[in-house]
């Protein structure tokens, strides 16, 4: 049985990978400093640590008691807004993580890396959608700090013959179908768990960010892919790491997008409920549109997403946050 590796195991989507990781047999470690996820969102079949990636002899430590076959690294720092208030922290966090990660990795001989990186990395394109060949240009510290460490594992695989995938998420969002983890954020500023706020009884209004966009209905457009589907891509990621060397960068998204005014339509259907909305000005750094091109993951990775349906991923969403707010 091959042993997994998972930082950030504790987090929204950490926490649906352990499940997963664990579903498919796996042994799965956990570390997790739970500066943000949560210790019971872990699946109790995994072996926990609570420390900081940061942490040298921590990490050593972690990597000295157990043979790792491969490293999942989800914990960072992933707030947009907050990075550009204190991007020494998310310096610090991120880019500091991802060095301490790769020197414990290359001293004690574990080659196989799957990395979390954003589609933050590529700043504002006109043409969608995206492909990994698009240029980078992230626009805030906390794009900037995913696209450094891509490239820092970009050096190290070339200086230390690691193996490697760098995957790219666009709108990660849902819950597990069986309503036992999902997002859960403090404070929360993604569209969705926002919206479901309002049948919630938590919000008056959902407040869209601006209505004025070179986009059908004016509206934001972004590729809102199910964490679930997000995490089966990881599991096919690993697997194609032990078969074979990689090294590349990969988008995850369904291919086609939604406006937030699309988003809230659906939720009113899903819930039953008139959602007011208001429009309020534009939130800085929001590019128009964000669409990937998933030609890649499905052909690299033979990855085969199950979940590309709104309305089911708003559902998902709904039934997590209904428990929560109990
Ligand atoms: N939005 C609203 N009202 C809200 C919240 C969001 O109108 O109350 C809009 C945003 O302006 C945006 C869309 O809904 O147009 C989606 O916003 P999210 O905050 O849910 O997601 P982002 O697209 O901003 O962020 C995602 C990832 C980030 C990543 C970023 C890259 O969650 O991790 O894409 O641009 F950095």
């Amino acid at each position: 049985m091959k042993t997994i590796l998972i930082i950030g195991g504790a987090g929204y989507v950490g926490s649906h990978q352990v499940k997963l990781m664990c579903n498919k047999g796996y042994e799965v470690i956990v570390v997790d400093n739970l500066n943000t996820g949560f210790r019971d969102a872990v699946d109790g079949r995994a072996k926990f640590y609570l420390g900081d990636l940061r942490d040298y002899e921590f990490m050593t430590k972690i990597f000295v008691d157990h043979k790792i076959d491969a490293v999942i690294h989800f914990a960072a720092l992933s707030l947009v807004g907050e990075s550009v208030e204190k991007p020494l922290e998310y310096f610090d966090n991120n880019v500091g993580g991802m060095q301490n990660l790769l020197k414990v990795m290359v001293e004690n001989n574990v080659k196989n890396l799957v990395f979390s990186s954003t589609a933050a990395t590529y700043g504002t394109h006109e043409v969608m959608p995206i492909t990994e060949e698009y240029s980078t240009n992230p626009e805030n510290p906390y794009g900037e700090s995913k696209l450094m460490m891509e490239q820092m594992i970009k050096w190290c695989a070339k200086a230390y013959d690691l193996n490697y995938l760098a995957l790219r998420y666009f709108n990660v969002c849902g819950a597990s179908l069986d309503g036992t983890i999902g997002e859960n954020h403090d404070p929360e500023t993604h569209l969705i768990p926002i919206v479901l706020q309002v049948p919630l009884g938590i919000r008056e209004f959902i407040g869209i960010y601006g209505d004025d966009y070179a986009t059908a209905d004016g509206t934001c457009i972004r590729d809102y892919i199910h964490v679930e589907d997000l995490a089966a891509a990881h599991v096919c990621a690993v697997e194609k790491l032990f078969a074979s060397k990689q090294n590349t960068i990969i988008n995850l998204g369904y291919g086609h997008g939604y406006s937030v005014k699309e988003i809230i339509e659906t939720a009113r259907k899903v819930t039953g409920h008139p959602i007011p909305e208001k429009v309020t000005p534009r939130r800085a750094g929001d590019p128009a549109a964000l669409v990937a091109q998933n030609t890649k993951a499905k052909e690299v990775l033979e990855w085969n997403p199950k979940y590309d349906d709104i309305e089911l991923i708003i559902k998902t969403a709904f039934e997590y946050h209904k428990k929560q707010a109990k």
